[in-house]
């Protein structure tokens, strides 16, 4: 399959569910706290997007996701499944959300802190949001995917973090994961040069340790191989004729 280019009107849908994505992230904001656990957040979460938005959460169900929303705490890098598990204080938790509006998918991800985390946590979190802010910085018609690719890779090991490198951001619309597949690492000048009309996810992973990372037995839960501390932030992007517009941004955030 080709890269899709989205018209004037399906950008239009792709906005409506990037801000239904945005949505959510800030209202669930107040309930990560101590004490709660993964599943009442995915419940909250479920039941928003399915009663008051009408919107279809997309990992239900994709390829046998369990649940609404993944919740990836700690030392887990992502796809982590809402559980029973409670936060304690010092975690830090990325919720990734995905919803579908009129066919349209948006997807988004940050990184919440509950309490006092550690200094190390602190700075993984500021890293990995600037990496995805000075990505988005740069996207416009004529750049290529490896430019991306080694901005990001360049500010996390400026900072001595590692980036993941067995999952991706990607081509998003109609499908969940379209084509192409926007790699956090690279090398610049190399790869597919975007366009207007394009739509696509920057979602980069940074560890405090090493980049490896396995797959727990539940066939979804992906961690650090040392059991170091990940941190991800996501945003689904559309290519205009002069820049980009993050058709998932929340109210009050400013791409720095
Ligand atoms: N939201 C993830 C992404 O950014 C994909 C999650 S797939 C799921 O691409 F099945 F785990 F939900
Ligand atoms: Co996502
Ligand atoms: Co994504």
């Amino acid at each position: 399959m080709a890269i899709l280019i989205k018209t004037p009107e399906e950008i239009e849908k792709m906005r409506i569910a990037g801000r239904l994505t945005a949505e959510i992230l800030e209202m669930i904001a107040p309930y990560v706290v101590k004490g709660v656990s993964t599943n009442e957040l995915d419940k909250i979460c479920h039941e928003y997007i399915v009663d008051v938005q009408k919107a279809i959460p997309a990992p239900l169900n994709y390829h046998g996701f369990p649940k609404s929303i993944c919740t990836s705490v700690n030392h887990v890098v992502c796809h982590g499944i809402p559980s029973d598990k409670v936060l304690k204080d010092g975690d830090i938790i990325n919720l990734d959300i995905t919803v579908i509006k009129d066919g349209y998918h948006g997807d988004s991800s940050q990184m919440f802190v509950v309490g006092k985390p550690k200094i190390i946590a602190e700075r993984l979190i500021s890293v990995t949001q600037e990496c995805l802010y000075k990505a988005i910085n740069i996207v416009k018609p004529g750049v290529r995917l490896g430019d991306i690719g080694h901005i990001i890779e360049t500010h996390a090991h400026k900072h001595n973090f590692s980036v993941v490198q067995e999952y991706c951001g990607h081509g998003i619309g109609i499908g969940f994961h379209e084509e192409p597949q926007v790699l956090h690492y690279g090398r610049p000048n190399t790869g597919v040069v975007l366009e207007e009309g394009m739509c696509l996810t920057i979602e980069p992973m940074l560890n405090v340790g090493k980049r490896h990372t396995k797959v727990l037995p539940d066939a979804w839960t992906v961690i650090t191989k040392d059991r170091s501390l990940s941190a991800q932030f996501e945003h689904t992007l559309a290519v205009t004729a002069t820049g980009v517009e993050v058709l998932t941004l929340r109210k009050g955030e400013v791409i720095g």
